[in-house]
């Protein structure tokens, strides 16, 4: 709660987005979200503040910079006033755009440092991983390609250099109570299950967060040859940009944060490890992180021949910014991975913006100037369907709270429509053009258009946090001036517009698109080469930290037909007289029997393994691993934290495909 304003305080926030290359549609949405919900707080009466930024540290950046023969500082500069600059283009209503280079972020992040420092939940240990010395760079296994470096393809060696870790370990159990007692605090809620049962529970190694092998990040303080690394310095933006651990005014004004937006990608490291960091900190933890899906191209990439066009800059260019945010919020459902192509886009521009809002607006603006040239009559000759009308109309704000409170943007906006199709089937049904043929209908026909002009300015009351262009423009068609009849309160009210009141006729809200002309148009517009190639790496992201784990080449369906997938079901299991981190696996796969070893060892202990159902490469040619024969592979997912099996449960034997 503001306490000078006595508003109730709105604090969201977006990921802060790498700037080492251009941000595409899918970084655009998130960022509409934000701006949507900041924008609907506003309206409904909260002191909202809404975060975003750039992410600005790390190896890849320092290269980047230096393959381009730039200072970091100065090649991050053109990268961010690009960034801000589409932010501008995009309308979007951010209060505070942070970078992690901003001197008082480096320097809060370091008292961020010092304080778990002291409370003993940094320690200096030692972090292990492949390097490649003439490129300077640690790889994790999964990073190397066919064992070599995945930058130059030169040999790379098992090294261990001086790390300080974080104590993430030590707060498995109170993650776990806090997501049993606040299921609310993760959304949506499939994903506490697979923050607990993928990652907590397996066991959570300590996370490294400092290194010396290279130099652009914020130095830890007092060893000063260590840069504090990836998600300690990221994340911290969050509390960072209220002044936390400095001038603590805005952070007891805001903070905890109502909801931090995130990709789904990154929604362990916004829960499992900032929670964490947030409680070695004594901060509460945010009320609420949503993970949102994935904007994907057809078949996870961009596809050239298609010309699907991804870059937000040309889409609003030929359609708009409020048709731009209306298409990403409509569309797609919030918690869900969807598809972009320009034909989904097209259509859902043609059938809601164009037809149903669209030409409500010009139809209703068109009678009331032809049948009353142009001025609003309010008279008592009521009609069967007003009511009904009137009901649904006053009826749209709650249920748009309710849905916007719940971040479901699309079915938000549906409610909004259906009370737009609602007013069209009040024309079809009250004919205003049969009612003008007889002049003792004038009364009735008056009333006709005034509750049309009365839906319209609701209408344009309710698209006001999603497109404020479009509803400026309504009201300028209906000669609304006055702010009382513009702001949310006047939801409350059908009846607002005083009579005498004149309208006018402006240009066409959302002019019909020719789709077959249009998609030829757009192929025209093909990304060049090197625009296609930075999309396919980004448009779908994978779980990785911050160093991404490179996509690997392309493959067929018939080589990936070659690899013979099996269900399989561990019967025996025990470590490996030798090595500490194998476990020797005796598996039923079908009527047959496998023996496999897998380094898991870390994660699961033998009787752990006993009776789970597990995915076995079943024709991988049999290896030796310290002397014990190793009859093919079983998957899993795994990073530097934590490990998953993959797993079904079907019967032993079952063939994947
Ligand atoms: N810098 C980190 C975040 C640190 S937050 C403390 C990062 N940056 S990012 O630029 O790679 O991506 C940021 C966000 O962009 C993702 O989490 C996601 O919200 C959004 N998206 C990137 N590609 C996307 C799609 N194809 N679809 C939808 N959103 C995706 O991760």
């Amino acid at each position: 709660m503001c306490t000078s304003c006595e508003k109730k305080t709105y604090y969201v926030t977006t990921p802060i987005y790498y700037p080492s290359s251009k941000l595409h549609i899918g970084h655009t949405y998130t960022t509409v979200a934000a701006d949507a919900i900041a924008r609907f707080k506003r309206a409904t009466g909260y002191d909202v503040k809404f975060l975003t930024g750039t992410d600005e540290h790390g190896q890849k950046i320092e290269k980047v910079a230096q393959e381009k023969g730039l200072e970091p500082i100065v090649f991050l500069n053109q990268q961010v006033a690009e960034i801000k600059s589409l932010w501008d283009k995009m309308e979007i209503s951010y209060d505070v755009f942070i970078r992690t280079t901003d001197d008082y972020h480096e320097r809060r992040v370091q008292n961020i440092f010092k304080k778990l420092h002291e409370k003993g939940d940094i320690y200096l240990g030692q972090y292990e991983g492949w390097y490649c010395t003439p490129c300077e760079s640690f790889w994790t296994e999964n990073q190397l390609k066919e064992g070599n470096c995945p930058d130059c393809q030169r040999e790379v060696e098992l090294t261990k250099e001086d790390a300080y870790f974080f104590r993430l370990s030590k707060y498995s159990d109170r993650l776990i109570d806090l997501f049993e007692n606040n299921p609310e605090i993760l959304e949506p809620k499939a994903r506490i299950n697979e923050m607990v049962n993928n990652f907590i529970k397996p066991g959570l190694e300590d996370l490294c967060i400092s290194r010396t092998s290279f130099t652009w990040g914020i130095p830890v303080p007092l060893d000063e040859k260590h840069v504090i690394y990836v998600w300690l310095d990221a994340l911290s933006n969050y509390i960072t940009a209220l002044g936390y651990s400095e001038d603590e005014t805005e952070f007891d004004k805001y903070w905890p944060a109502d909801v931090h937006l995130v990709g789904k990608e990154i929604v362990r490291f916004h829960t499992i490890i900032w929670f964490s960091l947030l409680m070695a900190l004594e901060v509460e933890v945010p009320k609420k992180v949503f993970g949102h899906g994935w904007i994907l191209l057809e078949g996870g990439k961009m596809s050239k021949s298609k010309g699907n066009v991804v870059d937000p800059v040309v889409l609003i260019e030929r359609y708009g910014v409020d048709a731009l945010k209306y298409f990403l919020l409509r569309e797609y459902t919030f918690g869900q991975d969807g598809v972009f192509t320009n034909e989904v886009l097209l259509n859902r521009l043609n059938a809601d913006l164009a037809n149903d809002l669209g030409n409500l607006v010009s139809r209703s603006i068109a009678m009331i100037e032809k049948y009353n040239n142009g001025v609003l009559q309010k008279t008592t000759a009521a009609t069967d369907f007003d009511a009904d009308l009137v009901a649904v109309g006053l009826g749209v704000s709650s249920k748009l709270e309710e849905r916007m409170d719940r971040l479901d943007y699309s079915n938000a906006l549906e409610e909004i429509w259906k009370f737009v199709r609602r007013t069209n089937k009040y024309i079809d049904e009250t004919a205003p053009w049969v009612l003008a043929k007889e002049e003792a209908n004038k009364e009735t026909l008056n009333n006709v258009l005034y509750h049309l002009a009365e839906s319209i300015r609701l209408i344009a009351v309710l698209i006001g946090p999603f497109m404020h262009h479009t509803s400026d423009k309504i009201f300028t068609a209906l000669g609304v001036t006055d702010e009382q009849a513009k702001n949310w309160e006047s939801l409350q009210t059908f009846g607002v517009i005083p009579s005498g009141q004149t309208v006018q006729k402006i240009d066409t809200l959302f002019p019909r698109i020719d789709i077959p002309k249009e998609l030829e148009a757009l192929a025209a517009l093909n990304p060049t080469e090197e625009k296609v190639e930075a999309v396919e790496v980004e448009v779908a992201p994978t779980e990785t930290i911050k160093e991404d784990v490179p996509l690997l080449p392309e493959i067929t369906i018939d080589d990936f037909a070659k690899v013979d997938l099996r269900v399989a079901e561990v019967i025996a299991c025990e470590k490996h007289p030798k090595a500490d981190k194998l476990l020797v696996l005796q598996l039923q796969v079908g009527n047959e029997q496998r023996q496999v070893v897998s380094g898991i060892a870390q994660f699961f202990t033998p009787d752990d393994m006993v009776g789970k159902k597990v995915i076995l490469v079943a024709n991988l040619k049999p290896v030796k691993l310290r002397g014990i024969e190793s009859q093919g592979m079983i998957l899993a997912a795994s990073d530097e934290t934590a490990l998953a099996l993959v797993s079904v449960d079907m019967p032993s034997g079952t063939h994947i495909s």
